[in-house]
């Protein structure tokens, strides 16, 4: 089966009832980025960044994953599909989506402050809270502190390696609801083979090279028509 790459952003989600980041209304219009989601921001002030992600988390757990997510799930039918994204939620995984991997962490998950290694999926009765709220409080079985699971603004993406190594071997290269302004994940599209079919669907596009297909609809819509032309070809 034909390799079938997807690197989604917060559009994907916004259809279920997720904020994005950047549209009108976004997330950081409401609260400063570098306050609740750098790691200059989780030394100056944990609590506010755990009380942040608690937020999103209650957030996230009344959502569904819509349409758009399940469409991905229905391409497995006919192509190998790897999913790049952006996105902490894990709308992706509770579609279906047999292969997720994230760029930017995990909003289900919290680690050791101490060793990274030592990742805790939420609600986890190992740790001192058992429910979906952290705080600087919360310890794990070793006596840890934990933070969220998230890649903060300035630090390293580390599964950028491997979203690269993904992208080369696309024979199909789709982007899904992104401002393509956030790097490294923004590059992905680049990787992608120059015999690649390269699609980007987003209802308010940004500017990318020619040899992309613009779809310029909401992910849910985009997501059925490119389901008709990657199934009608
Ligand atoms: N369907 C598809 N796309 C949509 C929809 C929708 N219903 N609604 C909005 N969009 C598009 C917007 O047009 C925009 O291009 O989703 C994109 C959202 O852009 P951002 O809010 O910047 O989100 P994203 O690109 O994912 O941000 C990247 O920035 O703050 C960091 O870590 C955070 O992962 C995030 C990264």
């Amino acid at each position: 089966m034909r390799n079938l790459v997807v690197s989604t952003g917060a559009g994907i989600s916004a259809e279920s009832g997720i904020t994005t980041f950047r549209d009108a209304g976004g997330l950081w219009e409401n609260y400063p980025v570098m306050d609740v989601a750098s790691h200059d921001g989780f030394l100056r002030d944990p609590a506010l960044i755990h009380k942040f992600y608690n937020g999103l988390r209650a957030k996230l757990v009344s959502a569904q994953p819509n349409a758009a997510h399940r469409g991905l799930v229905e391409l497995e039918k006919n192509f190998n599909v790897n999913v790049i994204t952006q996105n902490v939620d894990d709308l992706h995984e509770r579609a279906g989506s047999s292969n997720v991997l994230h760029l930017h962490g995990e909003l289900m998950k919290v680690r050791s402050l101490t060793h990274e290694e030592r990742v805790y999926q939420l609600p986890c009765n190992e740790l001192s809270d058992k429910g979906l709220e952290t705080s600087v409080d919360t310890r794990d079985p070793y006596g840890d502190a934990v933070r969220p699971h998230i890649v903060f603004f300035q630090e390293a993406v580390p599964n950028f390696d491997r979203a690269c190594m993904l992208a080369q071997k696309a024979d199909v290269f789709v982007v899904i609801g992104t401002s393509l302004v956030v790097y490294p994940a923004a590059s992905l599209l680049h990787y992608a083979p120059r015999s690649a079919e390269v699609y980007y669907i987003d209802p308010n596009p940004s500017a990318v090279p020619g040899h992309v297909h613009v779809i310029a609809k909401k992910a849910t819509e985009g997501v059925r028509e490119l389901i008709e032309i990657l199934t009608h070809k």
